[in-house]
C-alpha cells in the first residue's frame, strides 16, 4: 500500500446521490459501515485499504458508533488513525456519523437515552476520531425510561453546540419516530434521518416508518441490507473460515438453515439471469424504492465493496422479477 494517498480524481463520476429527504443534504446511494472490520482486532492495512477505495469510488458517507470494534470505541480510533493519515485535506468531502444508545460504558450513565450519556458520548467519539465535529450524530435506539423530550433536547444541543451538523434517530418505531419529528421540529434541529434494518429477509420497516419518513421529508439509511452476509454467495456452500457466522456472535451459524439456503440459492441464480451477484440483486432491490436514501454496506475486503458498488449498474427490476422475488421472500 502507497504510504502517500492522494485521492482518485474520478471519484464522483459514477457514483449516485440522493437527496437526504427535504433536506439540502445528499448521501450516496451506497455508504459504508464500520460496525465489523474495522476495531484494533482487525487488519489495519485492511481496513485503511477499504476506505481508501470507498472514497475512491464516490463513498462520502461513513457510518459509525461509539461501541463499533471489537473492543467497544476501537473503529472509531482506527477511523480516526485513517482520517489523520489519509484524508485531512477531504474532511469537507466526508459525511461521519456516530451514535450513542447501547451499552457503551459502566455504570447508569453509560447506555440507552439520558442527555447525560449522550452528550457524554459524542465528546467520547469526537475525541477518538480527532474530529471537530461530526456530520450526523444519532440516538441509537429509543429509551423507553427517559423522556423522548429529554433524548431530543440532548441532540438539538449537540447539533446547536457544532458537535455535530444534524441530528437522526436509530430503531425507532412509526409511533417514536413521529413523536421524536414532532419534538425536534419544535426545538429547530430537523429530524434529518432514520437508520433501520432493512434487507429482503426483514422488512420491518415497510409497516408504516417508511411512509411516516415520507410525510415528514425525513431521509432513510438502511443497516444490514446483505442480512450481514447471508443475502450474497458466501454461505451457499456451508460456513467459511473467517466469515461473521463463522465467529458466531452477531450472526449465528444456526440461524443459517438449509431451508433459507435454499431460498437463497433461488435467489442467487435470479441475480445470475441478471447479470448480478445475489449481493448486488440484494441492495438494488432496496435501492429501487425512491424513500430509502442511502444502503450502508458492511465489508470485510476491498473486493466484496467493489462487489457492492456494482450494484449501481442495474437497479431496476421488471414486474415479473419483483413478483418472483416477492414470492420467494414471503415463503421465507
Ligand atoms: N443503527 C444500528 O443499530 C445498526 C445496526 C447494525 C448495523 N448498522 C450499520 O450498518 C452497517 C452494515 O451492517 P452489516 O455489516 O450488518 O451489513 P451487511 O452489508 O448486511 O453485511 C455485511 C457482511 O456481509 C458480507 N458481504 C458484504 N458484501 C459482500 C459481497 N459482495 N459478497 C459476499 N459477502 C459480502 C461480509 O461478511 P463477512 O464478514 O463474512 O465477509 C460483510 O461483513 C454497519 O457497519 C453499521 O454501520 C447499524
Amino acid at each position: 500500500m502507497q504510504e502517500n494517498y492522494k485521492a482518485d480524481g474520478a471519484r464522483y463520476k459514477t457514483m449516485k446521490y440522493n437527496r437526504c429527504g427535504k433536506s439540502g443534504l445528499l448521501l450516496p446511494a451506497i455508504s459504508l459501515g464500520l460496525w465489523h472490520n474495522f476495531g484494533f482486532a482487525d487488519n489495519y492495512n485492511n481496513s485503511r485499504e477499504i476506505i481508501r477505495t470507498a472514497f475512491d469510488q464516490g463513498i462520502t458517507h461513513f457510518d459509525l458508533a461509539n461501541n463499533y470494534g471489537p473492543p467497544a470505541g476501537s473503529a472509531e480510533e482506527v477511523f480516526g488513525s485513517i482520517l489523520k493519515k489519509d484524508f485531512t485535506t477531504y474532511r469537507d468531502e466526508m459525511i461521519i456519523t456516530s451514535k450513542a444508545g447501547y451499552d457503551m460504558w459502566e455504570g447508569p450513565y453509560g447506555e440507552w437515552g439520558s442527555r447525560k450519556y449522550l452528550v457524554a458520548s459524542v465528546n467520547q467519539s469526537l475525541k477518538r476520531m480527532g474530529l471537530e465535529y461530526v456530520d450526523i450524530f444519532y440516538s441509537h435506539r429509543f429509551d423507553p425510561s427517559t423522556p423522548l423530550e429529554e433524548t431530543m433536547r440532548a441532540l438539538d444541543y449537540i447539533v446547536k453546540s457544532g458537535k455535530a451538523l444534524y441530528a437522526g434517530i436509530s430503531n425507532y418505531s412509526p409511533e417514536q419516530t413521529s413523536d421524536a419529528i414532532s419534538i425536534l421540529n419544535n426545538l429547530g434541529t430537523p429530524c434529518l434521518i432514520h437508520q433501520s434494518r432493512y434487507s429482503m429477509l426483514d422488512r420491518t420497516v415497510e409497516n408504516g416508518l417508511l411512509d411516516v419518513l415520507e410525510s415528514n421529508g425525513v431521509g432513510f439509511v438502511a443497516f444490514s441490507p446483505l442480512a450481514q452476509g447471508i443475502l450474497t454467495d458466501r454461505y451457499l456452500k456451508g460456513i467459511p473460515a473467517g466469515s461473521r457466522a463463522s465467529k458466531a456472535h452477531f450472526l449465528k451459524p444456526e440461524n443459517i438453515t438449509p431451508v433459507l439456503i435454499a431460498a437463497i440459492s433461488e435467489l442467487n441464480g435470479m441475480a445470475m439471469q441478471r447479470n448480478q451477484t445475489l449481493a448486488q440483486m440484494a441492495t438494488a432491490w432496496l435501492l429501487r424504492d425512491q424513500r430509502v436514501t442511502s444502503v450502508i454496506v458492511g465489508v470485510s475486503s476491498v473486493k466484496q465493496l467493489n462487489d457492492n458498488i456494482e450494484t449501481l449498474k442495474n437497479i431496476a427490476f421488471t414486474n415479473e422479477e419483483q413478483e418472483k422475488i416477492k414470492a420467494i421472500i414471503n415463503d421465507i
